[in-house]
């Protein structure tokens, strides 16, 4: 009873759409595209992240298969390199934007430079070029995970990072410059990637930079107060660069959106715990920083199931998937994907600050060619977009995370997210996934065609 009251979905239920689903298109105009970071797939640049990396090879922690992710780690994916064809190869599968990040500490590697580093504004601007050359629009994304390297050395006072005072008007000089340099080209802006799960990895769990294990789940709210001051600090510079240029902007923020459900149906604890965790992975931030964005960024990996201790109120854990449960189908990484949370959510969402959705993320870790649960993500997340926009959600575009494989951070290379894979042994070279094919599809009919839910839907 009080799960419905929560508006909780049911924990067993991994509701499949079924045979007789009425398939639905997508709105004229919907944005079809892919999604990547700065710090995953181009060559290292003098970040905080490039310092943990060297400080994992050289220390052989903290990057799991660190020994053969020290061949791999300086060039990546080797974007740097692929630019043109990876453009191309997202055109060819329909894609008509594209989001990516500009790497902070390529732009500023020095504390000292007021004008950016001419070669990493030469550089973003040819990425710029080869989407505009395919028709594409660009997403930008200020501030994805990484950081300069500087921004991190103690201040007097020992403050870092973006705990250091200065932090937000350091991202907003960082706006201004993007927006002056590119805002003919780009309209759409991301300020901040993730702050909730950079809060939360960085300074609670301690797996990402500053690795940091401060203890309870409100000990990161002085980080999340000052990431929430660095977003408001660039969407306000955002704004208004675009307003000298006399041109308009969409700016928001991209937000982890995972679906908290308790373990066990019937408990109390269990269904508490999962709402009080909800509401401050997911909800709080949103509804701070909603009022300085245009649009709602929905990053989204599926559900996580809540487990308390009976023995100790405050004790839980989550866990990714439920191995017993034979419909979880769960990814490599453990992550079970769930495409009736995913609508309901972007219909909440909606309904809760009635502004435009942008699915920034959704993706998947499969490494096999033939990628059949990647495929499967793909056509029914698609369909539950499309039943989310036919109950009113206003969803006007899809990015599946990611292009190409990449570093998946702390988890190393093992984890494939890519529509592409990668042979990072071979020149970074490329081949198609099958599920490329089935985007392909999907950007075609603007939704699902009948032979590939016939084949994937159900
Ligand atoms: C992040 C990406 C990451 C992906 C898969 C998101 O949390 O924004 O950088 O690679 O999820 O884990």
């Amino acid at each position: 009873m009080i799960r419905e009251r929560l508006g909780l979905p049911k924990r067993r239920a991994h509701r499949r759409l079924g045979a007789g689903e009425r398939l639905l298109a997508l709105p004229s105009g919907f944005l079809w595209g892919a999604a990547t970071a700065d710090q995953q797939i181009e060559r290292q640049q003098p970040s905080d992240w490039t310092a943990f990396e060297e400080r994992a090879v050289r220390e052989r922690r903290g990057i799991a298969g660190v020994d053969q992710a020290a061949r791999w780690l300086a060039h990546k994916s080797d974007f740097d390199s692929h630019v043109a064809d990876d453009v191309a190869r997202a055109a060819d599968m329909g894609h008509c934007a594209h989001r990516f990040s500009m790497s902070w500490a390529r732009l500023f590697p020095r504390e000292d430079m007021a004008a950016p580093d001419p070669a990493g504004v030469e550089f973003y601007g040819r990425v710029l070029d080869e989407l505009h050359r395919q028709r594409m629009t660009p997403f930008v994304t200020l501030f994805h995970f990484a950081s300069p390297a500087w921004l991190w050395r103690p201040d007097r006072e020992d403050r870092r990072g973006i705990e250091r005072p200065d932090a937000p008007d350091r991202l907003a000089h960082l706006a201004t410059t993007l927006i002056d340099a590119f805002g003919d080209r780009v309209r759409h802006w991301c300020t901040i990637n993730e702050p909730v799960v950079l809060a939360y990895l960085g300074y609670l769990e301690g797996t990402f930079p500053p690795n940091e294990k401060r203890g309870g789940p409100l000990a990161a709210d002085a980080v999340l107060a000052a990431l929430l001051r660095m977003h408001e600090s660039a969407a306000a510079a955002l704004r208004e660069g675009a307003r000298r240029r006399g041109t308009s902007v969409q700016v928001g923020i991209a937000q982890h959106v995972r679906t908290f459900v308790p373990w066990r149906n019937r408990a109390p604890l269990d269904v508490v715990t999962a709402a009080v965790i909800e509401r401050l992975f997911v909800r709080r931030f949103l509804d701070q920083a909603m009022p300085s964005c245009d649009y709602v960024g929905v990053n989204e990996y599926g559900r996580a199931y809540v487990e308390t201790e009976l023995r100790r109120p405050l004790a839980y854990q989550v866990r990714h998937a439920d191995p017993s449960d034979a419909d979880d189908d769960a990814s490599e990484l453990g992550w079970a994907p769930d495409e009736h949370a995913f609508e309901d959510r972007l219909v909440a969402l909606s309904r809760r600050y009635r502004k435009p959705i942008y699915v920034l993320e959704n993706g998947t870790a499969e490494a096999a060619l033939d990628d059949v649960r990647r495929q499967r993500q793909l056509v029914r997340h698609t369909q539950a977009m499309a039943r989310a926009v036919q109950r009113g959600a206003d969803v006007r575009g899809y990015f599946h995370w990611s292009l190409v494989d990449n570093f998946e951070w702390a988890e190393g290379f093992a984890p494939r997210f890519g529509l592409y894979a990668i042979d990072y042994d071979a020149g970074c070279s490329r081949s198609a996934r099958g599920s490329v094919e089935v985007f392909r599809h999907l950007t075609r009919d603007n939704g699902v065609p009948a032979e590939l839910w016939a084949r994937l839907g159900r």
